[in-house]
């Protein structure tokens, strides 16, 4: 792989007392080429823009899948990923499905590894923040004609973060727009589902409100995701969280939740939960908390949430679960507490 090395970090110019989510991105980033049928030309190059064609296909038909993964220091300094093996077999589920190639495996990781290494000094080691690590895969072919590219670009880039929402959210029941419908790329991470979500998001926000809870598209009566996170309720003394499926990432988070929850004792249900359910849990009491979950969001607890006229309270406000599994969590990524999963992996950057 070839390595160019930035002349001056800027390392020095980042607050990491105060960072704005994404805002930053580190020295290097990693860049390969699909050409020809294959993956090539490895390489790492200082953090700058690209040049491409305005003609590439990516600016005008959103082929685009991408990744988020985040990388923690321990208390000795040393580095760790957590179930990175998850990104990079979802990375490739994605491109599958927006009709892209598949990345080699070792082109991911060596490309994530030899990119740590280089700026491991970028990794936060305050107490809830973690380097955010973004693969991406974009279609670079020049033709504005309607087919898959034959030409892509991979790359990561890495940036310091904080929580993506530094305070618990009050998220409204979409009854109208839709995320993803079956047959569709919900499943995916796929660009567009991300640029069709803003303009719900943002009707959202102007009734005072900081993101949707997606329903399902053909009845709007069953509960599928929490903006960019898969959503947790307690209702009673189970926590329940809606089954994957087509319409719905397959969050690693929401699955290392599961396992977790189910480790401590909690009484898990992994099935179908109805908007009804959620309104009426929320009125009689029965509904403890709710929070989304994701690599960005981690465990973001959900206060209040409106649907149509009502707004529904969370009745637990304190020992909440949510919490505890942040905790938890938390201490698994930072190797603080025991890794009983095995889901840490260790990068070697000195
Ligand atoms: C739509 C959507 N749902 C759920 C998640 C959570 O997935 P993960 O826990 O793998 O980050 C994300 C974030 O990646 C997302 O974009």
């Amino acid at each position: 792989m070839q390595i160019i090395k930035a002349e001056k970090s800027r390392l020095s110019e980042v607050d990491f007392n105060n960072l704005e989510f994404g805002a930053n991105f580190t020295d290097h980033m990693f860049i390969a080429d699909f050409k020809n049928g294959e993956w090539n030309n490895s390489r790492i190059v200082p953090y700058a823009p690209l040049v491409m064609s305005p003609g590439a296909k990516v600016l005008h038909y959103g082929q685009s899948v991408f990744e988020g993964m985040k990388a923690y220091k321990d208390s000795k300094n040393q580095a760790w990923l957590f179930r990175p093996e998850e990104n990079q077999k979802r990375l490739n589920l994605s491109a599958e499905r927006l009709d892209m190639p598949a990345l080699p495996a070792d082109i991911f990781n060596s490309g994530l590894e030899e990119l740590l290494k280089l700026d491991s000094e970028w990794i936060p080691t305050q107490e809830g923040k973690a380097l955010y690590i973004r693969p991406f895969i974009f279609a670079s072919e020049e033709t504005i004609v309607a087919s898959s590219s034959t030409e892509y670009k991979f790359m990561i880039l890495m940036s310091p973060v904080g929580q993506y929402f530094t305070q618990d959210v009050k998220l409204k029941i979409a009854d109208k727009f839709s995320r993803a419908a079956n047959g569709g790329v919900g499943f995916a991470k796929a660009a567009g589902n991300y640029a069709s979500s803003f303009y719900p998001a943002r009707l959202a926000k102007e009734e005072g409100f900081d993101q949707v809870i997606w329903t399902d598209d053909a009845t709007h009566t069953l509960i599928e995701e929490a903006g960019v996170m898969n959503v947790f309720f307690r209702i009673g003394d189970k926590l329940i969280t809606a089954p994957t499926s087509e319409r719905i990432l397959d969050g690693i988070t929401r699955k290392s939740i599961i396992d977790v929850a189910k480790n401590m004792g909690i009484d898990v249900e992994v099935r179908t939960i109805t908007v009804k359910e959620v309104v009426e849990s929320g009125k009689d009491g029965s509904l403890k908390e709710a929070f989304g979950c994701g690599t960005a969001a981690i465990i973001s607890p959900i206060y209040a949430i409106g649907y149509q006229q009502e707004i529904v309270e969370m009745s637990q406000k304190e020992n909440r679960w949510s919490e505890k599994l942040k905790t938890e969590l938390f201490n698994i990524q930072t190797k603080k507490g025991e890794d009983k999963f095995g889901w840490t992996k260790q990068v070697t950057v000195n």
